[in-house]
C-alpha cells in the first residue's frame, strides 16, 4: 500500500543558499601556506629531506609537511614577505598559496546521492582482486558492512601503508577489505577560520574516521563488499556492491568540514603513491588553473610515472561551458550520468492531474500514516536540497516539493529528506505553478513508491556535471568520460543521519548522494577491475580501453541527452562506460609519461612550467613539430584550426591487446565543416602488443569566420567475428 499525503495547501519559497565558506583572508598574524617547490638537484647529500626543507625556514613550527614522492619541497607557514623572499632564492622553482578545493558532490554537507544500481561492473570475475585502491576524501566509517572482509584474500605483500591510529581509530578498524588508513590536518588547521566554525571542528575526528560521510561513501562505490538488503528506510532495497568488490581500499584522510587543502592533498598523494597504491580517486577539486600551479595535476604526473593511474572528478558547474576541473592529459577526468533506477514519488495536483517526482524520504517514516499541513514549494537552485528540507520543517511545514529549474531540467536528484518531499522536472514545475496561479485554494498529495511513470532516458548526463573544453588543456578534449552520478546508494557512517544534517537522528548504513564525487569512485573500481584483467597495462592503456568501449547511446538505442538536446563532447566525453566492453577494447592508444611532456612542450609550456610539473629539466627544443601538439596519443581527438589554417595532420598509434590475429578498417563521421581522410583505411595485425600507426587529415571546408565548434567520430572496426569497436570521438574548433 502506497503511504499517503492528505490534500495540503501550498505556500511557496525561495530560499537562498550560500553554502561554501567564503575563502577567509588567514589568521595566524599574517602567516599564511604556501607550497614551495624546490629543484631535486640541490639536497645536498648530507641533509635529509626534511632538514633540507627546514633550512628555508626561519624556525622548525613553520613546517607542515615535507614532500618527496609526486612533489619535491614543502609547504609551511610563512609571511608574504618570506615567501617573495623565498620565490628569489636559488633552488626554489615555485612559491604558491595554499589552495583550498571541495569535495564534488552537489552539496558538500548532506552530499547528494547515487545508486550504483544493477551493478555494472560485474563483467569481470576477478572483481579487482589484489589491486588497492587509495582514496582521498573525509575518511572511512571503518564499521559499515561494506569494509567487511570476509571475502578478501591476504593483503598484498608489497602494501607499505599503515592504519594510523587517532581519535576513535586504531590498528584494528584496520582489515584485509580497508588496508590503510592515514589523515593530514596541518594545512586545514592552518587555514580554518577562527570562531564560528569551532562547533563543527569538534565534530570532526582527528583521525581517519569519516565525520561527513562522503569519504564513506565513495570508497565504498569504488570498492565496497557485497551487502545485500540494503536500503534506506526501504527505497532502493538490493545488494550494495561496490564496482570492485575485491579490490583493497586505503584511504588518505585530506578533507575536513572546511574543504580539502592543497598542502594535506599533496601529503595524502605523497604518502599513497610511496605506500603502493595502483588507483588514486580523488572525488573533490576546485575551478580550472594552470596545470603548472594546480597541485592535483602536478602530485599526479609524478604519480601515473610510478604506474599509479589517476581518476578525478570532473566537478559540479555545469551545465556552464568550460568549467571541467582536473583537466591534466594524464588524470582521467569523470563526469556524472544518470542510472535507470527511479524513486517514484509523484505529486497529484487538486484538480487529478499526475507531477512526476522522485523521493527516498517520507515514505516509511510515515509508516503510511496520513501528514496534514502546509506543502511547501522550494526551488532548486544550486545547493542545499536537505537544508531545504530541514528549513521547511522548521518552520512548520509538513512536505516539500522542489521544481527544477531551467538548468536542472528533468533531473531528479533525491535525497534523504528530513520531512516528506519530492523533487519534480522543469516541465513539471511549470504545470504546478500554473495550476497554483489557476487556483485560489491550491491543494496537492505526495504518493510514495510503487508508481512507474515513465519518462527517463537513461543514461543522460546529469547537468550539474561539469563542461569542456577544458581551459588549461584545451588540445584534449575533457571530460574523458561519464559515468552513474546521480543518486547513488553507497555506505554511511552510524553517527550521523542520511542527510548529513545535524538535526536529522535517523540512521541507517547506507545514504543517497549526487556529484561527480559519486561517479568518480565508479570508474576508480572499474579502472582497478581492468589493472586487475591486465597488469601489464599502463594507467594510459586503461584509460583507453575505458574511453574507446563507451556507449553514446542510452539503453533506448537513442543518443544519450543533456537536458533536451543530445549530449555533446564537452559533456559526456567519450560517452558513458561500458565496464564489459572496456575489458576487451581490441586496441589501445598507450601513452608514455615522455608523450604528456612533449604535449606540454607543443603547446608552449616554459622550462619553469614544465619542471613544477614534471620536475625534470626539459629541452622542448626539436621534440616539437608542426601540429606536434594534436599528436598526443590520446583517445580522443581535438583539433583547432587557427586563422590562416585550413589543414591538419595528426597521427595516433594503435596496440593490439586483442586476438593475435585481426584487421580493422575505419569508419569516419566527419565533423560537419571538415573533410577528414584516414591513411591507411585498414590495419592489419599480426600478434598481440603490435601497434600501428594512422594519419588524419583534417581539412576544414567551411567558409564562413568566428570562433565554432563542430564534432564527430573516427573509430576502428574490426572485420569478422566479435567486432570490437574502437571508437575517438573528434572535436573540430575554429579560433576566433
Ligand atoms: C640549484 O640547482 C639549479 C639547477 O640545477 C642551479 O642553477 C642552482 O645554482 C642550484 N643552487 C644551489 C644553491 O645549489
Ligand atoms: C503565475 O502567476 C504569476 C503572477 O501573476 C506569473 O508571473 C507567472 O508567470 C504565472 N505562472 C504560470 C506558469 O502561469
Ligand atoms: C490541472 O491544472 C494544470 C495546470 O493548470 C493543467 O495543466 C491540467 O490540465 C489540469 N488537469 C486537469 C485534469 O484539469
Ligand atoms: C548497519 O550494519 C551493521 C552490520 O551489518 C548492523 O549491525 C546494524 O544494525 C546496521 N545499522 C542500521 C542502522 O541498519
Ligand atoms: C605484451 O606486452 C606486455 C608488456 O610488455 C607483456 O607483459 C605481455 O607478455 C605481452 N604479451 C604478449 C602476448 O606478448
Amino acid at each position: 500500500m502506497a503511504p499517503q499525503l492528505n490534500s495540503l495547501p501550498f505556500t511557496t519559497i525561495i530560499f537562498f543558499f550560500f553554502l561554501h565558506f567564503p575563502v577567509l583572508p588567514v589568521a595566524n598574524h599574517g602567516l599564511q601556506t604556501f607550497i614551495v617547490q624546490l629543484h631535486s638537484q640541490n639536497m645536498s647529500a648530507a641533509l635529509n629531506h626534511r632538514q633540507w626543507h627546514l633550512s628555508f625556514l626561519p624556525c622548525s613550527s613553520r613546517l607542515l609537511y615535507s614532500y618527496h614522492t609526486t612533489l619535491v619541497g614543502f609547504s609551511a607557514l610563512l609571511f608574504q614577505d618570506e615567501a617573495s623572499a623565498l620565490r628569489s632564492t636559488a633552488g626554489v622553482i615555485s612559491v604558491h598559496p595554499d589552495r583550498r578545493l571541495e569535495l564534488h558532490t552537489t552539496y558538500s554537507y548532506e552530499f547528494l546521492g547515487l545508486g550504483n544500481g544493477n551493478a555494472v561492473a560485474r563483467g569481470s570475475n576477478s572483481g579487482g582482486r589484489g589491486i588497492i585502491i587509495g582514496l582521498l576524501d573525509t575518511g572511512v566509517w571503518p564499521e559499515s558492512p561494506s569494509f567487511s572482509d570476509s571475502e578478501m584474500p591476504p593483503i598484498p605483500s608489497r602494501w607499505k601503508g599503515v592504519c594510523q591510529s587517532g581519535e576513535c581509530f586504531d590498528s584494528t578498524n584496520c582489515n584485509r577489505k580497508l588496508i590503510g588508513a592515514r589523515f593530514y590536518s596541518k594545512g586545514h588547521r592552518a587555514n580554518a577560520p577562527p570562531g564560528g566554525r569551532a562547533a563543527a571542528a569538534a565534530l570532526e575526528y582527528s583521525s581517519p574516521r569519516d565525520a561527513h560521510g562522503h569519504g564513506t561513501h565513495t570508497s565504498s562505490t569504488a570498492a565496497g563488499a557485497a551487502v545485500p538488503k540494503a536500503s534506506i528506510f526501504g527505497s532502493g532495497a538490493g545488494t550494495a556492491t561496490g564496482m570492485a568488490p575485491g579490490a583493497h581500499v586505503a584511504v588518505y584522510k585530506v578533507c575536513w568540514f572546511n574543504g580539502c587543502y592543497s598542502s594535506d592533498i599533496l601529503a595524502g598523494m605523497d604518502d599513497a603513491v610511496r605506500d603502493g597504491v595502483d588507483v588514486l580517486s580523488l572525488s573533490l577539486g576546485g575551478f580550472p588553473i594552470p596545470l603548472f600551479e594546480d597541485s592535483i595535476a602536478i602530485g599526479s604526473f609524478r604519480a601515473v610515472e610510478r604506474g599509479v593511474a589517476v581518476v578525478c572528478a570532473g566537478g559540479n558547474n555545469g551545465p556552464a561551458a568550460s568549467l571541467v576541473a582536473n583537466e591534466a592529459p594524464w588524470i582521467t577526468t569523470v563526469g556524472a550520468g544518470t542510472l535507470n533506477r527511479r524513486f517514484p514519488a509523484v505529486v497529484r495536483l487538486g484538480n487529478g492531474s499526475l507531477l512526476y517526482g522522485e523521493s527516498v524520504s517520507g515514505s516509511s517514516e510515515n509508516g503510511g500514516k496520513r501528514v496534514e499541513g502546509k506543502m511547501v514549494i522550494c526551488h532548486r537552485g544550486v545547493n542545499g536540497r536537505a537544508e531545504k528540507g530541514e528549513a521547511v520543517k522548521e518552520a512548520g511545514g509538513a512536505a516539500m516539493i522542489i521544481a527544477n529549474s531551467i538548468v536542472n531540467q528533468e533531473e531528479d536528484s533525491v535525497d534523504a529528506h528530513v520531512l516528506p518531499a519530492t523533487i519534480i522536472g522543469y516541465a513539471e514545475s511549470i504545470q504546478l505553478k500554473s495550476f497554483m496561479n489557476s487556483t485560489e485554494t491550491p491543494t496537492a498529495r505526495l504518493i510514495f513508491a510503487g508508481t512507474t511513470i515513465g519518462k527517463s532516458r537513461d543514461p543522460a548526463v546529469a547537468r550539474f556535471s561539469s563542461r569542456g573544453p577544458s581551459l588549461a588543456m584545451p588540445s584534449v578534449l575533457k571530460p574523458d568520460i561519464i559515468a552513474p552520478g546521480v543518486n547513488i546508494i553507497a555506505a554511511w557512517p552510524t553517527n550521523l543521519g542520511p542527510s548529513g544534517l545535524p538535526a536529522d537522528h535517523r540512521r541507517s548504513n547506507f545514504s543517497i548522494l549526487s556529484g561527480t564525487s559519486m561517479a568518480c569512485p565508479h570508474v576508480s573500481g572499474i579502472t582497478a577491475l581492468l589493472r586487475a584483467a591486465h597488469p601489464a597495462w599502463t594507467p594510459a592503456a586503461v584509460r583507453s580501453a575505458i574511453m574507446t568501449t563507451a556507449d553514446i547511446l542510452d539503453r533506448y538505442g537513442k543518443p544519450i541527452m543533456d537536458g533536451a538536446e543530445p549530449a555533446g563532447l564537452f559533456a559526456m566525453g567519450a560517452g558513458h562506460i561500458n565496464p564489459t566492453k572496456a575489458i576487451d577494447p581490441g586496441l589501445i592508444y598507450d601513452i608514455s609519461p615522455d608523450d604528456y611532456i612533449i604535449h606540454l612542450c607543443s603547446v608552449g609550456y616554459t622550462k619553469p612550467e614544465l619542471f613544477a610539473i614534471t620536475h625534470r629539466i626539459v629541452d622542448c627544443g626539436e621534440r616539437m613539430e608542426k601540429n606536434r601538439m594534436f599528436s598526443l596519443n590520446y583517445p580522443s581527438i581535438s583539433v583547432e584550426f587557427g586563422k590562416m589554417e585550413d589543414e591538419i595532420l595528426i597521427g595516433r598509434t594503435v596496440t593490439n591487446v586483442g586476438e593475435i590475429k585481426s584487421t580493422y578498417s575505419v569508419r569516419v563521421r566527419p565533423p560537419p565543416g571538415v573533410a577528414v581522410r584516414v591513411v591507411p583505411e585498414r590495419l592489419d595485425f599480426g600478434g598481440i602488443n603490435e601497434s600501428r600507426g594512422y594519419r588524419v587529415w583534417f581539412l576544414s571546408t567551411r567558409k564562413e569566420k568566428g570562433e565554432w565548434y563542430s564534432e564527430g567520430e573516427i573509430s576502428w572496426v574490426r572485420e569478422g567475428g566479435n567486432r570490437n569497436r574502437v571508437r575517438s570521438p573528434v572535436s573540430a574548433k575554429w579560433a576566433a
